[in-house]
């Protein structure tokens, strides 16, 4: 995908190294970080320099090759199996660079699966893209390899020229909606508008949404999905109004051996990503404030669980899911 008219991956592999864009840093600077072994990539899975199921996955694939590398399978994978633990992508990535003869070359098989399932995903979700599309997080192609999985669709839209307009949650409390599902768009040049969390009912009533496409962290055998934190109330609303609502994902994030949502671990994360903000200030300067009062203290969820019953269809990169064909098609 574009940045400034430059083409580049998320996540990618260069002489020993792990690249990333450094996502924390985003929208106000663009910045790549290097990360020279398996520990170093763990901890920017951690801290979210790099973040989104399927660039996790990718940059856990990395890392895991990175470990295995320096000959130390046993630490790596239980280093990066403890980073993030909602993903499903992240541990399938470990799983398989681990059981592989080469695995440079099964991490870099990874990742390019990933973008060729996204892409697909994108062309499969245009079919069912409307003019006017709510989403929720980042779930473009800052949070995979390349193209994106709720946002494939939308690009996939755009680049025929027909109208899209995207409606972005901001989705507090690390506002990934707000910072970089607004600045992915912006350079790839797509109409849209920030709105704050609590203000897509009141779009959904108004009529001005056709359709909600969101991204997926794990998909559980009986349909069940979690992603972030706000997904659960906008499937929700869209249920009251009648509005579709879609989950794209890569086949790597349903887990057939979790049976459903319940059995789905939820990360929690620090409080402060509530209890604080950054931002660019006036005098052009980065900066961090307290948006609460002093002595208060906050619940941080990273995700949560949709059911089933709110999903319109899955878009994979085998085609439009419904429920009852999801576990069957993921295993064909
Ligand atoms: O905590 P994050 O930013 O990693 O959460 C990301 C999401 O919830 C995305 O919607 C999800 O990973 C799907 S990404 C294609």
């Amino acid at each position: 995908m574009l940045v400034k008219g430059k083409h580049y991956r998320t996540v990618w592999w260069e002489r020993g190294s792990v690249k990333l864009i450094e996502q924390n840093a985003l929208p106000f600077e663009f910045k790549i970080a290097t990360c020279r072994g398996f520990r170093q990539t763990a901890r920017a899975i951690g801290n979210m320099t790099v973040r989104g199921a399927p660039a996790i996955g990718a940059a856990a694939g990395f890392a895991m090759a990175q470990a295995m590398l320096a000959g130390k399978a046993k630490e790596g994978t239980g280093l990066i199996k403890a980073t993030r633990p909602t993903a499903a992508d992240l541990f399938h990535a470990v799983d398989r660079v681990a059981a592989a003869d080469d695995a440079l070359e099964e991490a870099q098989l990874i990742a390019d699966e990933n973008v060729r399932a996204c892409e697909r995903i994108g062309e499969i979700g245009e079919k069912l893209c409307e003019a006017r599309v709510l989403t929720h997080c980042n779930a473009g192609w800052l949070a995979c390899v390349d193209w994106g999985t709720a946002l494939a669709p939308v690009y996939a839209r755009h680049r025929k020229g027909k109208r899209v307009f995207v409606y972005a949650d901001e989705t507090r409390p690390r506002s990934q909606g707000a910072r970089l599902t607004a600045w992915e768009l912006q350079n790839e040049g797509v109409p849209h508008a920030i709105i704050a969390d609590n203000a897509a009912a009141y779009f959904m009533q108004r009529g001005e949404i056709d359709c909600v496409f969101v991204g997926a962290d794990r998909i559980a055998a009986n349909g069940d999905f979690a992603n972030k934190i706000g997904t659960l109330e906008k499937a929700i609303c869209a249920k009251e109004f009648g509005i579709p609502f879609y989950v794209c994902a890569p086949q790597s994030t349903i887990d057939a051996k979790c049976r459903d949502g319940k059995a789905i671990r939820i990360e929690e994360r620090d409080e402060d990503e509530v209890l604080f903000q950054t931002g660019l200030c006036d005098d052009g300067r980065i900066g961090r404030v307290r948006v609460c009062a002093p002595l208060s203290h906050a619940k941080n969820p990273a995700f949560d669980v949709t059911p089933a019953k709110l999903v319109t269809a899955y878009v994979t990169e085998r085609g439009v899911l419904r429920r009852g064909n999801l576990i069957r098609a993921a295993h064909k």
